[in-house]
């Protein structure tokens, strides 16, 4: 099973990508967690793509086609993989379509997060993850059960994002409109595309989802 999650910043793909590797076994291949190791290890890429990300815009399709071809060669054939984050643009798709032949994989569904933009500013200014093993959190949605500690780890560090600015967020959106969305209809001519309310619960979000792709 190959699945795109698609949807704007803060829609909660890398949430739902999370209870899909947890349920399924899949492995979340989010190209922005792949590019902000890359900043953090200060390689040639993250050198590269620091400054774009800063500011919301996109890093080049190049660079993250071969991210994603590149994890797909480390998986095991039999893996599932779940599409965080990628494909961006109409030329990631067409990238994206000759990688999956290559690797003898075909995509199953792509599902499309709707979501309210004001609502995602708040989802998005107000998150936080684990600095040790990456669970993510909210001030307001989803606090840990003891304040200062990881659910999952215990760990008592946490982290914030540096794009997660409301004025970078709303630039995020705009390229989301601008370059993401164009990208749908590439895929409707397959048949594939199944569009979710994302504005429900996590677990609400996380059912349709299940429903999708036990279809
Ligand atoms: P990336 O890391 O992919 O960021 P994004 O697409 O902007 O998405 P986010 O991670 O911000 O949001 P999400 O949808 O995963 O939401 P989440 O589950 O965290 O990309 C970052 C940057 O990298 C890009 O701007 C670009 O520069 C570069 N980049 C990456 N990929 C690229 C590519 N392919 N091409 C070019 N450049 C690329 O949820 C958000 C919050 O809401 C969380 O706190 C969560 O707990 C909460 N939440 C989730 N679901 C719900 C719910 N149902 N109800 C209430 N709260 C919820």
């Amino acid at each position: 099973m190959n699945v795109i999650l698609l949807g704007p910043p803060g829609a909660g793909k890398g949430t739902q990508a999370h209870l899909l590797m947890e349920h399924h076994g899949m492995r979340q291949l989010s190209t922005g967690d792949m590019l902000r190791k890359a900043v953090k290890n200060r390689t040639e890429v993250g050198l590269q793509a620091k400054a774009i990300m800063d500011r919301g815009d996109l890093v080049s399709d190049e660079i993250v086609s071969a991210l994603i071809d590149n994890e797909l060669a480390e998986m095991p054939a039999d893996m599932g993989a779940i599409f965080d984050g990628y494909p961006r643009t109409e030329a990631q798709a067409r990238d994206l379509d000759e990688i999956l032949s290559r690797h003898d994989r075909k995509l199953d569904h792509v599902i499309e997060l709707e979501v309210d933009e004001d609502a995602l500013v708040d989802r998005i200014t107000g998150r936080f993850t684990c600095a040790e093993c990456g669970e993510g959190y909210h001030d307001r949605h989803k606090q840990p059960e003891r304040e200062g500690v990881c659910d999952k780890c215990g760990s008592t560090e946490f982290k914030r994002r540096p794009d997660d600015t409301e004025e970078t967020v709303r630039k995020r959106m705009a390229v989301y409109r601008a370059e993401t969305a164009p990208i749908l209809p590439h895929y409707e001519r397959k048949g594939i595309v199944t569009r979710i309310d994302g504005m429900g619960t996590m677990d609400g979000v996380s059912r349709a989802i299940e429903g999708v792709i036990a279809s």
